[in-house]
């Protein structure tokens, strides 16, 4: 006799293109939150790398946006950290998804905070503000980033304490993460540094970026050696005014802005495009 059981472990049925299924979501804060989706089996990508994700819209057209991969390229699903914008097209919805619901994904990587976009070098220096954080998260969690390089410095900074709770626990976590702590021992506390900052609210590190490498603040706060052109790397990702004043201070370090097609020793991303911009 056989049973007619019903396909409890069958896959659900994707009902939209490029469709990919929310396994997790964290709600940050009253305007940040991150999310989890199932990958799509050919999906490679150089881990630093952005995608366009979205929702249908109402007129049948779907509203899509470009977002970081959070997660490293090793991850078996994709993991996303979004803004809520009150009135955002996409993110006024989107801040709304449960697991079981599906989003678009559209599986073309691209982006220029790539390892392989910069010479080879010494020390990284991630610098992000709010979710600019993002394609750091992602590098952060590669092996391949510690193998190119001997010291990673993550500064981010946020207007008050609570925007930088998604990074300083991703942070705690790698910390405690069994393969790196098998691959670099004691060590992996002096290969990734964390400097989180804020600018309107106390707390134990306060300051923009910029006039924490410019003035040698975060120099003198880590104990490191003085920033130069022969050992240090950088990835910027932030707002386009964040962009242009980080940028003006590693050029004034000697730097030079690089690409994927010709690698020097900073490259460039915009965390998103602005309004009028
Ligand atoms: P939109 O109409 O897209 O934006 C409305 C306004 O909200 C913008 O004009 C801007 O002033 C503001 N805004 C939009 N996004 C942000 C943001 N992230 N932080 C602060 N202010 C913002 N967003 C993410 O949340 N996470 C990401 O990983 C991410 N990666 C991106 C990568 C690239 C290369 C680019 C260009 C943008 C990225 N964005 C990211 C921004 C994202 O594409 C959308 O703009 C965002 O999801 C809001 O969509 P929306 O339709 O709700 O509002
Ligand atoms: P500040 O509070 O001094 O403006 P925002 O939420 O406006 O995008 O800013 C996110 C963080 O980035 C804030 O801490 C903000 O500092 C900082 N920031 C904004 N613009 C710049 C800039 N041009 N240079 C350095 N830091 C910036």
């Amino acid at each position: 006799m056989t049973l007619d059981l019903p396909a409890a472990d069958a896959a659900p049925k994707k009902t939209l293109p490029d469709a990919q299924t929310v396994t997790s979501v964290t709600h940050w804060t009253d305007s940040l939150f991150s999310f989890r989706v199932t990958r799509p089996a050919s999906l490679r990508f150089r881990s630093g790398e952005f995608v366009m994700i979205g929702l249908p819209g109402d007129n049948g057209k779907p509203i899509l946006r470009a977002y970081s991969i959070a997660s490293p390229n090793w991850d078996d699903e994709l993991e996303f950290y979004s803004i809520k914008v009150p009135d955002g097209p996409l993110t006024s919805r989107l801040q709304h998804i449960k697991p079981g619901d599906e989003i678009i994904l559209r599986p073309k990587p691209v982006g220029t905070l790539v390892l392989d976009a910069l010479l080879p070098g010494k020390r990284m220096w991630f610098l992000a503000t709010g979710t600019g954080f993002a394609p750091f998260a992602s590098l952060m969690r590669d092996p391949e980033t510690y193998e190119r390089y001997d010291q990673i410095i993550m500064m981010h900074t946020c207007r008050t304490a609570e925007e930088l709770t998604y990074g300083a626990e991703l942070v705690q976590n790698l910390r405690n993460d069994p393969l790196l702590g098998e691959l670099y021992g004691e060590d992996f506390a002096k290969r990734l540094k964390y400097y989180p900052t804020t600018t309107r609210e106390d707390s134990p590190f306060m300051g923009r970026i910029t006039d924490n490498l410019s003035s040698g603040k975060v120099l003198q706060d880590l104990g490191l050696p003085p920033i130069s052109p022969e050992t240090d790397r950088a990835m910027i990702c932030g707002s386009l005014a964040f962009n242009v004043d980080v940028k003006k201070v590693l050029e004034d370090f000697g730097m030079r802005e690089g690409a994927n097609s010709d690698p020097k020793e900073f490259v460039v991303e915009k965390a998103f495009v602005g309004e009028g911009v």
